[in-house]
């Protein structure tokens, strides 16, 4: 009985060309609406018993979606048959469409806001290459051969070669020894860049990152310096009741070194669980740079001192927007990307 209808209707559509508009609606109205055929063999599919079920449920989806591709079909060329049948252009006077306009990359948002702070406070940018060779990235960094410091950091070596392997940068720190072998003092600047790490790729670890590099050098400069500069780089960042604690650490590059933490964006210092209700959270590594540095650079260590620092972007930007999945930075999920700001210029 179904499977007589559902023939002789498919032979009915198959048959079926439009002349109008009109005929296309007519068809619409006697399959497709809520009171149409194909509602109607639905419903008669439901009396229909269970051994011919399968066979017949698969006929009439066929038959369903035969009669939805043959309304759009006509339906398009009718839309398209009108618009180029009319001749006149429009009110001009209208305002013109939107377009979309993508968003800014949330790593890119936070990325400009450090590198602003630092140029307000004379840092200039500078970058460096990924691809890097052990002198820049560790040697010249004081990290000495087969030291386990270098362990630090599980490196991805690119090309093994005697007393020079080539490798993918595993922290931006490599740049500080590009620009102070290339230029003489005084140095100010912040250097942004990607850094890699042979890691297990977790919702709190990934292979590549982004940091940003401090480095300054001059006549006189001071651990007082390095925290004055950090304070004031995190109260324009998170706001000026943020407040900053340093810790005691240990780079092979700097001397004295610190971690620095802030009190928790998300509790306000009273325990949660991104502080781990510790009330703080680290947000980067510094030091004064260590005279060791300096002398491989080419830098005078008795004329000069400077200090360092060295964050994750990524972190920064967990903080600020609480994201708990470093995945999600590089995934490229559009409904991820499109909450974050717009900008136009
Ligand atoms: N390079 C360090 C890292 O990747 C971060 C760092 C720490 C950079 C202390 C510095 C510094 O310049 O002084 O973990």
């Amino acid at each position: 009985m179904l499977q007589d209808k559902i023939q002789q209707y498919t032979e009915e559509i198959e048959r079926f060309a439009p002349q109008s508009a009109q005929e296309l609606e007519a068809f619409r109205l006697k399959f497709l609406v809520a009171k149409g055929i194909v509602r109607d063999l639905f419903e008669e599919f439901k009396t229909v018993s269970a051994d011919q079920k399968r066979a017949l449920g698969k006929t009439l989806n066929e038959f369903k979606q035969s009669v939805e591709q043959k309304y759009k079909l006509f339906q398009a060329q009718f839309a398209s048959g009108t618009q180029s049948s009319k001749k006149e252009i429009g009110d001009l006077t209208l305002p013109g469409e939107g377009f979309a306009v993508g968003s800014r990359h949330p790593l890119s948002l936070v990325r400009k806001e450090i590198v602003e702070i630092f140029k307000k406070l004379g840092f200039t940018v500078a970058e460096g290459p990924e691809i890097e060779d052990d002198w820049h990235n560790f040697s010249a960094l004081n990290f000495p051969p087969e030291h386990p410091a270098r362990d630090m950091q599980d490196t991805f070596f690119i090309k093994k070669q005697a007393g020079n392997d080539i490798a993918l940068r595993t922290h931006t720190s490599s740049v500080q020894v590009r620009m102070m072998e290339n230029g003489t003092p005084p140095f100010r600047s912040i250097m942004p860049g990607r850094v890699y790490r042979n890691e297990a790729i977790s919702a709190r670890a990934h292979c590549f990152f982004h940091q940003v590099e401090g480095l300054y050098v001059d006549k006189g400069v001071s651990f007082a310096d390095l925290k004055q500069t950090l304070y004031h780089f995190v109260q324009e960042l998170f706001g000026e009741d943020t407040r900053v604690r340093f810790r005691p650490s240990y780079f092979p590059f700097t001397e004295p070194s610190a971690e620095m933490d802030i009190s928790c964006t998300i509790c306000k210092g009273k325990g949660c669980t991104l502080c781990k209700h510790t009330g703080w959270v680290e947000i980067l590594g510094c030091g004064m740079v260590d005279p060791n540095v300096l002398e491989n650079c080419g830098v005078d260590s008795a004329k000069y001192t400077g200090f360092a620092f060295g964050m994750g972007i990524e972190r920064i930007t967990n903080l600020k927007y609480e994201i708990k999945d470093l995945r999600l930075f590089s995934e490229n999920d559009v409904r991820f990307l499109s909450q974050f700001e717009t900008e136009l210029i």
